[in-house]
């Protein structure tokens, strides 16, 4: 397994260019599975997660073709039974869900299991699919869903900790060719889910309401092939306006998208961190004094939980405390005790993170833990003075199209030490 080595240190300068969404194009990709006709989508990130959904289409019959860049994928010939052994090693492949009940009326996926950031149920999707016709069995860790006929209905799909973003896409993606109307009540209105609706009303569905919690879809016999290019990564364009500010820096993210960063970009000004936008870049600076703050993660528009152990890495700069609560997965704290090693001051009682933030961060050997908990030990690591070792960087790959060659060209000491 390959990991980073970081020479802490030195601020980063310079310009990045945003990546398409990771979180946008998957369920995207899914959506490719209810037409026969060629998709064309751009901007896609070149990642493992990708790389791997190309697999998961492809198993289930599909063409795909995919540059790095531009994927290609025509789904001509369609079969509901893929690699499993593909489909449960990845989380974001629930998504297949919705679109093979609509187009074959059946489909098998396995059960995804808990991970490192807790629980993480699908109840909510399999209780909106219902809703709209489907038998659902469960059966030795896979599901087994058959829809002989989908029908729209009222579906409500809020839980305890709100809307559900892939749920939302999966009865999104059932019901664009269901019989009738489907009303969505508790919809997420993250900005992936809009760019899902865009790519689906742009194949012939009928979607109102994309971005707010009441969905109406009324459904259509049959949707054609499109182009479409993806939106750009928030959390990644977070990721390096955190890691700018940490570094004691100033970068300007081009391409980012300043009315998705809205809950993260006021979080970085109250901690005392210059923005500026000028034209289509975003510019990051670094605070003359860090200012401690507390944050709460929230659905869209709130603070995105995909933020909060980036932002928990900059809090261990700012001199007094700072509360992160973490509100939609519970066990979302795993880089606490990493950052520890580090040098930070972090206790965690139940959903909050308190962090003592102004002791010096020195280098340390780290272990990732989940995807956006690498990228906190990465930004706690330029933050540092001496070296720090980050291993298990798949996990960041999974989600950050080159990052250490982005953060190098920023200036940072950074390097790609393969497989130990
Ligand atoms: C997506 C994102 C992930 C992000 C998360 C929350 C992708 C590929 N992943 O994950 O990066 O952190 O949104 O913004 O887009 N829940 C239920 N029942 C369900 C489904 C979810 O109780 O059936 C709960 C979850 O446990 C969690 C909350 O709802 O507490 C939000 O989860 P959800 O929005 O579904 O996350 P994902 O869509 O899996």
């Amino acid at each position: 397994m390959d990991s980073f080595l970081i020479e802490g240190g030195t601020p980063l300068r310079g310009e990045v260019q945003v990546s398409g969404s990771k979180n946008a194009v998957l369920p995207i990709m899914a959506a490719t599975l209810l037409t026969a006709e060629t998709c064309v989508i751009r901007r896609v990130p070149d990642l493992s997660d990708v790389r791997f959904m190309c697999r998961i289409l492809s198993s289930l019959g599909a063409e795909v073709d995919f540059d790095g860049s531009t994927l290609t994928v025509r789904a001509a010939n369609i079969t509901s039974t893929g690699d499993y052994d593909l489909i449960r090693k990845m989380r974001g492949s629930i998504c297949i869900l919705g679109p093979l009940l609509a187009r074959l009326h059946q489909a098998t996926v396995s059960l995804p299991g808990g991970c490192v950031i807790g629980t993480r149920p699908i109840d909510l999707h399999l209780k909106g699919l219902r809703c709209l016709g489907t038998q659902i069995r469960i059966d030795s860790g896979y599901i087994h869903a058959t829809a002989p006929e989908l029908s729209g209905a009222m579906v409500f799909l809020g839980g305890r900790a709100g809307p559900t973003v892939l749920g939302t896409a999966n009865v999104i993606m059932a019901a664009v060719l269901a019989e009738g109307v489907t009303v969505i009540e508790s919809a997420a209105c993250e900005p992936e889910v809009v760019d899902l609706i865009d790519f689906l009303n742009a194949m012939g569905a009928r979607i109102q309401g994309a971005g707010s919690p009441t969905l109406t879809i009324t459904g259509v016999r049959a949707l054609g092939g499109v182009e479409h290019e993806v939106i750009p990564d928030r959390i990644e364009a977070g990721t390096f306006a955190v890691a700018a500010a940490a570094s004691g820096g100033e970068v300007i993210l081009r391409g980012a998208r300043p009315d998705h960063l809205g809950a993260v970009l006021d979080k970085l000004q109250e901690a005392g961190v210059p923005i500026e936008r000028r034209g289509g870049a975003l510019t990051v600076g670094s605070a003359r004094a860090l200012r401690p703050v507390d944050v709460t993660t929230m659905p869209y528009s709130g603070f995105p939980t995909d933020m909060q152990a980036q932002l928990m890495a900059l809090m261990c700069l700012a001199p007094g405390t700072s509360i992160l609560t973490e509100r939609i997965f519970e066990s979302r704290f795993m880089h606490a005790s990493e950052l520890m090693r580090l040098g930070a001051d972090i206790g965690v009682e139940g959903p909050s993170a308190i962090v003592k933030g102004g002791r010096p961060l020195s280098g340390a050997e780290v272990m990732a833990s989940d995807l956006r908990a690498s990228a906190a030990l990465v930004i706690a690591g330029i933050a540092a003075s001496g070296r720090t070792q980050v291993h298990r960087v798949y996990h960041l790959d999974r989600g950050y199209e080159r990052m250490e060659v982005k953060l190098e060209k920023l200036g940072a000491r950074i390097q790609r030490v393969p497989g130990e």
